[in-house]
């Protein structure tokens, strides 16, 4: 999968997402990343991005010309174009799963938003998907962007080591996971319950089951 990520804060996306297993990712050649600073699509010596809105209002808009000439040069046929803004669809697992189901020859361009928004004629002629990562606003887009990039990639086949814990962690079935626990078997009188000590599966998947939906109803009763 090739991922372009378009944002005037190109380093809020790299540090992170060179880091753990989307940088391994990257090494194993199941991900072609590259975060771009929007700057160098701009022609003015400012290399400015921003300008005042019109009909007034507080704060900058975002300019288009930038928007256009990246995707310009970024696009191919097979291209879907993401914009992070807390106005788009709000996304969830399900969402991450079909932007991650597109296979191994699928290309997004991921815009970033900042100040008060962005030109709409880039959403109107350029964005296929606008994306919230939740009901609240960030300074920018590239913290969303980051947010998005991770959920997705982990979710390309080779990239978890192991292909069933993606299956069995919390959203992929509608509840969320049960707890877990590790040696020792007793912490400061804390102890890990009994049943996980057994060795017996079904009870074990049983207990599991049960702990999910008491954590479910407890935390998120609209699941
Ligand atoms: N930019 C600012 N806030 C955002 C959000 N919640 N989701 C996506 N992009 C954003």
């Amino acid at each position: 999968m090739k991922i372009d990520v378009i944002t005037i804060f190109p380093e809020m996306c790299r540090v992170p997402l060179g880091e753990s297993m989307i940088k391994r990712a990257q090494e194993a050649g199941l991900l072609d990343l590259h975060v771009h600073d929007l700057r160098s699509w701009t022609e003015d010596k400012h290399r400015k991005t921003d300008d005042e809105p019109y009909g007034g209002g507080q704060g900058m808009v975002m300019k288009p010309e930038p928007f256009f000439a990246a995707i310009e040069a970024l696009r191919t046929p097979v291209t879907t174009v993401v914009m992070m803004t807390p106005q788009g669809e709000r996304l969830d697992q399900r969402l991450v799963e079909s932007f991650a189901s597109g296979g191994s020859d699928s290309h997004l361009i991921v815009l970033c938003g900042h100040y008060e928004g962005v030109d709409h004629r880039v959403v109107e002629a350029l964005v296929d998907r606008e994306i919230s990562i939740g009901d609240y606003v960030l300074t920018n887009g590239a913290i969303a962007a980051t947010v998005f990039v991770d959920a997705v990639v982990r979710l390309i086949p080779g990239v978890l080591g192991d292909e069933r814990s993606s299956e069995e962690e919390s959203f992929s079935d509608g509840i969320l996971e049960a707890p877990c626990y590790t040696r020792p078997p007793e912490f400061q009188g804390m102890k890990v319950p009994e049943i996980l000590l057994s060795g017996h599966h079904a009870k074990i998947e049983e207990w599991k089951r049960e702990k999910a939906l008491e954590r479910t109803k407890q935390n998120r009763p609209d699941l």
